[in-house]
């Protein structure tokens, strides 16, 4: 069922390839050219022509690329993850001997992590640094790519609490272990060897932890899948998947993975920036398009906000809504929250399954229940900027916001159909309410 060129298999290679949103936008942008796309500079103007394919990036940690249409410009049609996950970061003076003989790294918690997941496995160091090269500074991506450090947890004997409960100290509990008092200096000349720099010319640097642990394809069946970042480097791949597939058909295809969901999407390369809002008024710039062209271009337009979903627990299924729930392998899940934490209304409902009905890709609906927060995720915030009709949907997934994260073997093909589906359809609006898929 999951031969090595399964959908499933594919996915793991491009995680692989992703320890972090730099490398998760590096890996994006040879697979953008190796399709033909051309990279376009935020810094310059641009040329775009009719049957263009290109692409932009921001920060390195946030790309959106978009394909013109031969003919007939109405509207864009947006599919938009994120390339972010909850990790530690290291701090800028993180080598740490003050438990010597012991060298330990300084880190801070990145987003909203499930701590436990993190201990008592290898770990490695990825990111990117800026280093100095012929007169410039240059970035230059990281990854140690081999088991670094380690966060070890307390032996039971001495931490009886552990399993009552036990509340971590990050300060205290969550540094991790990286070598023995006679590494002193090891940090830096690593880093300085992982960016091929001199030590004295890396200026600074944006370091993560990451879980280098192999995905894994399990289950009777082979039903289940667990790898790190599944949220919502599963959205990310199978968005991808679609829009290099999806034939340009009178609208612009656009696909976008921003940067920093996990952390609120307040910062440059977030949905709360101008980026995604800036790439389609710079488009219909290019094109000759008149401002209020462009407002109409953009306002008949329609975006997917696929960020990944909750699948029941199986062990806490009465943390759910007992009707709006969703399970691995159940098709994609679209979201609703009545405080617009979702984008999902009636508008974008309908002709979001219209569509998927049209491509046979089975569907399921999630509400929390009532008196349950639940998250919030990228959909609404790029609203604020770039205002459509939206609808937000991902794959139901297990352990969220753990390292090592689980969801279901068909849902990546689901998910790939569903959305090769939504670009190759043309959703025309007729007026404010009405709307022809084509
Ligand atoms: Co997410």
């Amino acid at each position: 069922m999951n031969t090595p060129s399964s959908p499933v298999q594919s996915f793991f290679d491009f995680v692989a390839h992703a320890p972090t949103a730099f490398h998760a936008v590096e890996e994006t942008c040879t697979r953008l050219q190796a399709a033909g796309f051309t990279r376009l500079d935020e810094r310059a103007p641009w040329r775009i022509a009719p049957g263009s394919r290109c692409y932009v990036t921001r920060n390195r940690s946030a790309v959106v690329a978009f394909c013109v249409p031969e003919q007939g410009l109405s509207h864009f049609q947006i599919a938009a993850s994120h390339s972010d996950s909850p990790m530690f970061k290291l701090k800028p003076n993180a080598e740490d001997s003050s438990s010597a003989p012991y060298i330990r790294l300084d880190v801070e918690r990145y987003g909203g992590m499930i701590l436990s997941s993190w201990f008592d496995r290898p770990l490695s160091i990825a990111g990117r640094a800026l280093v100095r090269r012929k007169g410039r500074l240059v970035t230059r991506l990281v990854d140690f790519g081999r088991d670094a450090l380690l966060i070890p947890n307390m032996p039971i004997h001495f931490n009886r609490s552990v399993n009552d409960g036990y509340s971590y100290n990050a300060q205290v509990d969550l540094l991790p272990l990286y070598a023995g008092a006679e590494a002193k200096g090891a940090l830096a000349r690593e880093i300085a060897r992982a960016c091929g720099a001199g030590e004295a010319d890396v200026v600074s640097s944006d370091l993560f932890l990451y879980n280098r642990m192999p995905g894994s394809v399990w289950g009777a069946g082979n039903e289940f899948f667990s790898c790190p970042r599944i949220d919502d480097l599963e959205c990310a791949y199978t968005s991808l998947q679609a829009f290099l597939a999806a034939p340009a058909r009178g609208h612009v295809n656009v696909w976008a993975m921003l940067d920093n969901e996990e952390v609120g999407s307040g910062s440059k390369q977030g949905a709360d920036s101008t980026l995604l809002g800036d790439v389609l008024a710079r488009v219909c710039a290019a094109l000759g398009m008149e401002d209020a062209q462009a407002r109409a271009a953009v306002s008949s337009s329609f975006m997917v906000s696929a960020d990944n979903a909750h699948a029941v627990h199986p062990n806490h299924p009465e943390k759910y809504d007992s009707l709006n729930r969703a399970f691995m392998n159940g098709g994609v899940v679209i979201k609703h929250n009545a405080n617009q934490k979702y984008t999902t209304d009636a508008v974008s409902q309908a002709i979001f399954s219209e569509i998927l009905a049209h491509a046979g890709v089975p569907v399921q609906h999630f509400s929390n229940r009532s008196d349950v927060a639940g998250g919030s995720t990228l959909g609404n915030i790029a609203n604020t900027h770039v205002s459509m009709n939206t609808v937000d949907i991902g794959l139901a997934q297990l352990a969220m916001h753990s390292c090592y994260e689980t969801a279901g073997t068909q849902d990546v093909a689901h998910m790939i159909r569903a959305l090769t589906a939504f670009y190759g359809a043309n959703i025309l609006p007729h007026g404010d309410g009405e709307y022809a898929i084509e």
